[in-house]
């Protein structure tokens, strides 16, 4: 459930009539509610609670505005991070450091050093080379880094190729048939506390089975992680669930998920940890933007040009991901369009063939979805800026990240002297 909804005919963030966003804002600009904010983290939490008390660490890189981590801070979230820039913003945004998870298959010695001298949560080392260099970078001062070694248990997570991490071929973990030597070597290296194993195979996965065939392999290596004399206490099961893009579209719950949690884990005796990104953070933000003009097609459809763009909105182009589009004032005419931003590539197209709300010159429309893997994934291709946020809060609003324009990009620029 989400708090975008049509009031007396116009698109409200809450009890935000979108267009008064946009008037004081402008567009594109992504709009985060804070009250579905916290109901996606509540309704995470009570889905968990017969696990204990499990740290729920949000995925920092699927929405990192300070303002967004804030809300999750004050909803007792912790963060998983994978680079020192995250690390810092989840810092920033209050989060305790011993519920802050270190991810990712490049740390740099910088970035582990970074994660030590904040006394970080975990580190989830993903092989037996960044566990060597983290062992001695914390036995050079004096610590012990608290760990899991994150597996790669060669599951098919049946989602887009390019979001899939527990195939043996992709990057991630390290593959189970060496986990066991893998971990006693480690385990056995002073500058490290390695007490337990992380997992995450996938996101926007649509399908709960893959991950209980990972959960069960993860059960199976505890087992015999113990039987050779290891102490097993902390399990980290990443994040991974999927959510609705369409209407009507139905995906496993959080309660789902939770209860097949519950099944895989029974016996298990540690303390879980889970990564959530897209399922707390998708739904609870939409991309605003405005219909530049109406343009007649060659012998399609016509294309809806709006001032959002591939930079701003990457999903589309990258995997080709559907975003449902509604207009923030729909008369209730429909019409069969293409709708795609001003970059000159072709790839910038959000949709093809698409039947949407009927669509002028200077309408405003919303990309659904956008909330999770948006505003992150920005980039100033073809010099058009960053994409300002807002979250909205009741009937206020804030600007949360200003739009940087063409001309502050340029101001990082410069000349040298010897070409002027
Ligand atoms: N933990 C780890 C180690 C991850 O790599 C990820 C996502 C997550 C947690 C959070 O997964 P989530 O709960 O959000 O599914 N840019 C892509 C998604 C990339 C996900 C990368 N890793 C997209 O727009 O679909």
């Amino acid at each position: 459930m989400d708090h975008f909804r049509l009031i007396d005919g116009v698109m409200h963030a809450e009890d935000v009539p979108l267009p008064r966003i946009a008037a004081e804002v402008g567009t594109p600009v992504y709009v985060y509610s804070r009250a579905t904010l916290e109901r996606h983290a509540q309704v995470f939490r009570e889905a968990l609670a017969p696990l204990g008390n499990p740290l729920i660490a949000f995925a920092v890189k699927s929405n990192p505005n300070l303002a967004v981590l804030k809300v999750l801070q004050r909803q007792g979230f912790g963060a998983d991070v994978v680079s020192g820039g995250e690390l810092m913003r989840a810092l920033a945004a209050g989060m305790a450091p011993d519920k802050i998870v270190f991810s990712g298959v490049g740390k740099t010695d910088a970035e582990l050093s970074l994660g030590l001298d904040k006394g970080i949560g975990q580190f989830n080392i993903e092989s037996r080379e960044e566990g060597r260099e983290l062992a001695a970078l914390a036995a050079a001062r004096g610590q012990r880094a608290p760990a899991c070694l994150r597996v790669n248990p060669d599951v098919d997570a049946r989602t887009h190729a390019k979001i899939s991490t527990g195939k043996a071929e992709n990057k991630f973990g390290v593959p189970l048939i060496r986990a066991r030597e893998t971990f006693a070597e480690l385990a056995a290296l002073d500058g490290l506390d390695l007490r337990g194993v992380a997992i995450h195979i996938g996101s926007q996965l649509a399908d709960l089975e893959p991950l209980e065939t990972a959960f069960a392999k993860v059960g199976a290596l505890i087992t015999d992680l113990r039987a050779a004399g290891h102490t097993i206490t902390h399990v980290d099961l990443g994040g991974g669930l999927g959510v609705p893009y369409r209407r009507g579209e139905v995906l496993p719950s959080p309660a789902e998920y939770g209860a097949m949690v519950a099944r895989a884990t029974a016996g298990w005796n540690v303390a879980l940890t889970f990564e959530p990104g897209r399922v707390i953070a998708g739904n609870a933000g939409v991309l605003l933007t405005r219909v530049i003009r109406v343009k007649r097609g060659g012998n399609g459809p016509p294309f809806v040009i709006v001032d959002a763009a591939m930079n701003d909105l990457a999903r589309p182009a990258l995997y080709g991901a559907w975003h449902d589009i509604e207009a923030v004032e729909p008369t209730g005419e429909r019409m069969t369009v293409n709708v795609v931003g001003p970059i000159c590539e072709t790839g910038d197209t959000f949709a093809t063939d698409r039947d949407c709300d009927a669509l002028k010159s200077g309408d405003l429309a919303v990309f659904r979805t956008a909330g999770a893997y948006g505003a992150t994934m920005a980039s100033s291709y073809n010099s058009r800026g960053f994409v300002a946020e807002v979250l909205v809060d009741g009937d206020r609003f804030a600007v949360v990240a200003d739009r940087l324009d063409a001309a502050a990009i340029m101001d990082a620029e410069r000349v040298p002297e010897w070409l002027a």
